[in-house]
């Protein structure tokens, strides 16, 4: 049997969630790089319903824009005043007409609902024949929900809210999620008869259960296996439980994929990332957006990575990377920075604090320490000196350098761009390159080193570097008298040695006993 199609899955998300206590709407609040309605209208729209529907009403512009952004062609109603779940369903049926089929409703911020366990409801829904079937999940504590009260048979009679409930109700343990299948035309006739006689003088949509019962139709439910997935966000401490929740199923599911995650508790994952099998990731990394990791790679410990592909076997240390390309086998870090349009070939390796931004490393080729790469290509091979920076914006306008293969930067050289330096050149060290470098020669563009000798005893007088400058003016002139001394002796007894054998001093020797003799 094919899968019942709905005709329309209801997302409400009007309420205004003043218990977060924050600026942004709170089916807006992201977490695992979706916001809690993407979560939402992602779980729905697999069901492949012929409408999707979301209930707006406070923030109703954030939250419209956000739900067309995630599922383009998505009908938005705005519910003007939140006089409840039953005012919101009626006021779909107003605004979109008879919807003859099967309509699910769920909310908005109920991230953890798992697309299969939305399939299973409207499943068992179609199966039975109820004109409506509830979620339900039994919990430890079911303080706050909507208890689910059974007839005599065992068969679901009503809902009843915390508020409105009798004592022996509220020990009941199996509550309402928020999300039912419907049969629509059943369902439109019913919100039109739901009171407000209520603890909170409000619209209930549970009401609809006794209302169908009441019609003498059938009312079924479905246990949620998992109970966190009903878990609702309403503040901040239940965002982060779910977070948590989240982020730990997406790392069970790339494990049991064959990933390693050393510690999920502190390895954060979004819903688009993928992690090939013997992808390593080390501790306190965050992989975000639609980040791909190669197989056998190692990321960590301490890497964000958002938008970056990562090519097998390639590693990354203390590394942070925005919509860049790692090949395979690079190796990058610690402490390295690739901004948007990097791209590192195979084998290449960035080191030590570099930063790179919309340039391209050739294969095998080297930024090993301390320097800024921006709008370059690199060619391959090449390796790039400690301190070379790629001066690339002038204060108006951003330019392109180009460094061939196996060319060799001195360290601390500027490349001024635009500018290109040809295959197998050379920059002495030091140097501020504004010119073009032919292949094969070297540029020297720097001043040549001058000297002043004993200026820091005449102008620096009575600081300690003009005492190490005497000492060591006296420790030279120690040592050249020395070897003035040596040089007269040996001398000497070249002369000595001459006289005995041809018996007169030869033109210019120096006299035995002259100055510069031993002490
Ligand atoms: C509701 C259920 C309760 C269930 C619980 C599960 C009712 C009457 N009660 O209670 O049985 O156990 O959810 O979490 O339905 N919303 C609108 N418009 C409105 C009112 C609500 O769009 O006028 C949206 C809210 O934004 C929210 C969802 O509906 O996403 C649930 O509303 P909420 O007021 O939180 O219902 P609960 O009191 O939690
Ligand atoms: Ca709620």
């Amino acid at each position: 049997m094919s899968e019942p199609r709905p005709v329309a899955v209801i997302v409400l998300a009007a309420g205004e969630g003043t218990r977060m206590k924050s600026r942004i709407p709170k089916v807006l609040h992201p977490l695992c790089g979706r916001s809690m309605l993407g979560h939402a209208l992602a779980a729905a729209g697999d069901l492949a319903p012929e409408r999707l529907v979301v209930v707006v009403g406070h923030n109703r512009d954030e939250v419209s824009a956000e739900a067309e952004r995630h599922a383009p062609g998505v009908q938005v109603v705005v519910q003007d005043r939140q006089g409840g779940t039953g005012h919101a369903v009626r006021t779909v049926s107003e605004a979109l007409g008879d919807l003859a089929g099967i309509v699910v409703v769920t909310y908005g911020d109920m991230p953890l609902l798992r697309p299969q366990t939305l399939a299973a409801l409207v499943r068992e829904h179609a199966t039975a024949g109820n004109a409506v079937t509830v979620l339900t999940a039994l919990v430890p504590d079911p303080a706050g929900y909507g208890r689910v009260i059974r007839d005599g048979s065992g068969a679901l009679a009503e809902i009843v809210e915390d508020a409105d409930a009798t004592a022996a109700q509220r020990a009941i343990n199996e509550i309402n999620s928020g999300c039912y299948a419907f049969d629509g035309a059943l369902l439109a006739d019913a919100v039109k008869r739901v009171a407000t006689s209520n603890a909170q003088g409000q619209e209930y949509l549970t009401d609809v259960v006794a209302i169908l019962r009441g019609d003498g139709h059938l009312a079924g439910t479905v246990l949620a296996g998992d109970p966190a997935e009903i878990q609702g966000v309403n503040d901040q401490v239940q965002l982060a439980q779910v977070r948590r929740a989240f982020n730990e199923r997406l790392l069970e599911d790339w494990m049991r994929a064959g990933a390693t995650i050393m510690d999920p508790a502190s390895t954060w994952i979004d819903v688009d990332v993928t992690l090939a099998p013997d992808a390593t990731i080390l501790p306190g990394t965050h992989l975000e957006g639609r980040t791909d990791i190669g197989a056998g790679a190692r990321i960590g410990p301490g890497c964000v990575l958002r938008d970056t592909s990562v090519g097998p076997d390639a590693m990354l240390l203390y590394t942070v990377c925005e919509s860049a390309e790692v090949g395979p086998g690079a190796t990058i870090g610690p402490f390295a920075r690739l901004r948007p349009g990097t791209r590192i070939s195979a084998g290449a390796h960035i080191g030590t604090f570099v930063e790179l931004k919309n340039s391209t490393v050739g294969e095998g080729a080297k930024v090993p320490h301390l320097s800024y790469v921006g709008d370059a290509d690199i060619g391959e091979r090449a390796n790039i000196g400690a301190a070379t920076i790629f001066a690339n914006y002038d204060g108006v306008a951003k330019h392109h350098t180009t460094v061939g293969a196996h060319v060799f930067t001195g360290s601390d050289t500027v490349l001024v761009a635009p500018v290109t330096i040809g295959d197998g050149a050379y920059t002495a060290a030091g140097s501020v390159v504004t010119e073009d470098v032919p292949p094969g020669a070297i540029a020297v563009a720097r001043g040549r080193q001058h000297n002043a000798p004993g200026w820091v005893e005449r102008k620096r007088p009575g600081t300690g570097s003009a005492a190490a400058a005497a000492q060591a003016r006296e420790a030279a002139a120690r040592e050249t008298q020395a070897e003035e001394i040596q040089a007269e002796e040996i001398q000497a007894n070249q002369a000595s040695a001459k006289e005995s054998s041809a018996g007169e001093p030869s033109a210019g020797e120096a006299t035995e006993g002259d100055e510069g003799a031993p002490a």
